[in-house]
């Protein structure tokens, strides 16, 4: 894995591009499965967890191919029914091939998705929502941790999800979008992301309504046809810069930036004590004084303030001007980077039930050698670097180019002293 050096102090400035989401991709890519045919993905980030899914795309028998930041997906060819243990181990997201191999060729075999750092990740609501579509479940292997789900004919039903889970919202859909009848799901995820898989297959001739509330019903077709689609810029990337420029007290400008699915964030931001202007698809941010404290700050599902801005937050209150609490209500251990910030002369708690984190902002931080650990954590670092007194390295860099296409490239473009480096830097 790559190393990541920041020499902290620079204040953020100038005009930056946001990549395509990450969120939004992968679900679609899955999802490209259903149409038999051509899907032309446009503005798709070239991202690892994406490479991994186009890989798994190819091993299902589909073509596929690039022309610049647009994916050519060929489905038509499409003909294997599994996912490789490997392929699941490499990427958890893979378990979105779960509802879309099913819906298409009605079986799947799959291996459960291994936990991560930041939660054990379990898929029992993935699979009790599709066990209501005439689907039989049956587990395979040595310790049972092959998943076999089969049946002639997918009917619709009622879903009742028990918790808005962004995953089982989307693989019920994907189940449900072939299958005759209809299907209400309900208590669904309102994330953008699965808006995006929703207009992607309503593009693409599905029937389906309800998309960004709390209850969707899927009409099933016969077929799906050939679509051009373009996904959304990323929500979490253009919130995880804003959240660098709030820190550095800079002055940017993010263009092809999804304002208005970061309402929760920008709020907080705001309450911090940035300037924030959003238009179309244009967010002007500024920040000119030492953060200020948030007393307590909760992550909750959409549009609630999202986990995956969590860690960024926490970089940010390390230096704020008082003490903030954060509760992370979503994961069960999403605070890995509590030990690296403390390297960095950070004062947090943990309060024993684990999902309550206290921070005392300091003055400054101190740059460090410091290790990643996730996706959002790695790049929250990132952050904390940003803002220290002298130089970090981040060790554990490539868990970050997961999600951000070149995280280094682009605070370069705002000012940032950030390179890769060699992991014996
Ligand atoms: C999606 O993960 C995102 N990943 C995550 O982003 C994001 O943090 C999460 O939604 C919440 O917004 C993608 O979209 C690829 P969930 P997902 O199912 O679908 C529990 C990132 O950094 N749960 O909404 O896996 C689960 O353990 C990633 O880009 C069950 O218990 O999230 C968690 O505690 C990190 N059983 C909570 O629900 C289940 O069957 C929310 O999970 C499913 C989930």
């Amino acid at each position: 894995m790559s190393s990541i050096e920041v020499i902290g102090g620079e204040q953020l400035k100038g005009e930056l591009k946001i990549q395509g989401s990450k969120n939004a991709a992968l679900p679609v890519i899955a999802a490209t499965i259903l149409n038999k045919g051509i899907s032309r993905l446009k503005n798709c980030p070239k991202i690892l967890d994406v490479i991994h899914m186009v890989n798994i795309l190819e091993e299902l028998g589909c073509r596929t191919s690039w022309d610049q930041n647009t994916l050519i997906v060929d489905s038509s060819s499409a003909f294997v029914t599994h996912v490789s243990e490997d392929s699941v181990r490499k990427m958890r997201s893979s378990i979105l091939y779960l509802g879309a191999i099913l819906g298409r060729f009605h079986e799947v075999t799959i291996a459960y998705p291994g936990g991560c750092l930041i939660g054990k990740r379990p898929i029992d609501f993935h699979l009790n929502a599709i066990k209501k579509l005439n689907v039989t479940q049956e587990f395979l292997g040595p310790d049972k941790s092959i998943i076999h789900c089969y049946t002639n004919r997918i009917i619709g039903n009622d879903v009742f999800l028990e918790f808005p889970s962004v995953g089982a919202t989307q693989n019920a859909i994907l189940t449900a979008v072939l299958s005759e009848g209809v299907t209400r799901i309900f208590n669904t995820a309102r994330e953008p992301e699965v808006t995006e898989v929703c207009n992607y297959l309503i593009d693409a001739g599905a029937r389906i309504c309800g998309k960004g509330s709390s209850f969707i019903e899927v009409e099933g077709v016969k077929e799906l046809h050939d679509v051009e689609f373009t996904l959304s810029p990323d929500r979490i990337v253009a919130g995880t810069y804003m959240a660098a420029v709030a820190a550095t007290k800079g002055d940017v400008v993010l263009l092809n930036a999804p304002g208005r699915q970061l309402d929760s964030t920008i709020k907080v931001l705001k309450r911090i004590g940035c300037n924030i202007e959003v238009t179309q698809e244009v967010i002007k941010i500024n920040n000119k004084q030492r953060p200020l404290p948030i007393d307590i700050l909760k992550t909750q599902p959409y549009p609630g303030f999202p986990t995956d801005m969590q860690s960024q937050l926490m970089s940010i209150f390390c230096v704020a001007n008082g003490m903030s609490t954060i509760v992370e209500e979503i994961f069960e251990s999403r605070y890995q980077n509590v030990p690296e910030l403390e390297k960095m002369g950070a004062n947090i708690s943990l309060e024993e039930e684990g999902n309550k984190a206290i921070i005392n902002g300091m003055e400054a931080l101190h740059g460090a050698v410091i290790n990643a650990h996730d996706l959002r954590g790695g790049a929250a670092l990132v952050i904390a670097g940003l803002t220290a007194e002298g130089t970090t390295i981040i060790h554990d860099a490539g868990y970050i180019e997961r999600g951000y296409e070149n995280i280094c490239r682009d605070l370069t473009c705002i000012g940032a002293r950030i390179r890769y480096c060699s992991d014996n830097a």
